[in-house]
């Protein structure tokens, strides 16, 4: 769907979101919310902490995981995701602190693997993915799944594209200040999702949008792989869109 505001589209969106939640809750169970960080959805994080804020959404019920993060990375430093999901969504909800899940960027070298077969497990474990909330980086990642990654792959540790790393330099004065390396859910964990919205805004996420939407489905860009889900929406604006 194109929209020409990307405010309009957040807004449906994270009203879309707070009508699962609410619907869950209406029948005693919890929802539960892959979530996604980048500058694609901090508006529709603003609607939610609106709607819980002036309409009494409630987030009692939500359980959320978190698609990524970089490695190593320390949770209360700016540039964490850890740190963007609070500042722009955890704060001012009330979320319970023992439900939002968020990979470790300080998990030992050693000890990654285990880590990621229990995230993995978690999120089956409380029923499986009811929605995921999907940016997409211009090398066609999804979360940090890079070009190359498997249609199977599940949560593990990848190593950032230059052109990734690049892109986030501008938030890390300088690219050499940007982790080489990442945690991220994989193709088939987001896959399993019963829900997926993948949001673009923006003339620069243009050429990806059309590799995504219309190229062939191939691991050279990994967000293809939604093509095969029969659930999943782009939500994108007119400058996303313009070469469709
Ligand atoms: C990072 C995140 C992705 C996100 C992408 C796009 O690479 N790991 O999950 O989709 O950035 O970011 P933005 O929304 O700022 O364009």
């Amino acid at each position: 769907m194109v929209f020409s505001s990307s405010d309009h589209a957040s807004q449906l969106v994270a009203g879309e979101i707070a009508d699962l939640i609410k619907n869950k809750k209406d029948k005693g169970e919890n929802c539960v919310l892959g979530l996604a960080t980048g500058s694609s959805p901090i508006n529709v994080y603003a609607e939610l902490v609106r709607l819980h804020k002036e309409e009494g959404l409630s987030f009692e019920n939500v359980i959320s995981f978190n698609l990524d993060e970089y490695w190593p990375m320390d949770e209360d430093n700016v540039q964490s995701y850890h740190y963007f999901m609070h500042e722009h969504l955890f704060n001012h909800i009330n979320i319970k602190p023992e439900n939002i899940n968020i990979p470790n960027g300080k998990i030992p070298q050693e000890k990654i693997i285990e880590y990621c077969l229990a995230y993995e497990a978690k999120i089956k474990d409380v029923g499986g993915l009811d929605f995921q909330l999907l940016g997409i980086g211009r090398t066609g990642h999804i979360g940090f799944n890079e070009p190359g990654s498997h249609y199977n792959s599940g949560t593990r540790m990848i190593t950032l594209d230059h052109l990734t790393r690049a892109d986030a330099a501008p938030s890390f004065h300088g690219i050499s200040n940007v982790p080489k390396k990442a945690i991220t859910m994989g193709i088939s964990t987001v896959r399993s999702a019963r829900r997926i919205v993948l949001l673009a805004w923006g003339q620069n996420k243009a050429e990806v949008i059309k590799e995504t939407i219309e190229g062939e489905v191939s691991p050279s860009v990994p967000a293809t792989y939604l093509q095969k889900h029969k659930n999943t929406s782009f939500i994108l604006d007119t400058g996303a869109a313009s070469e469709l």
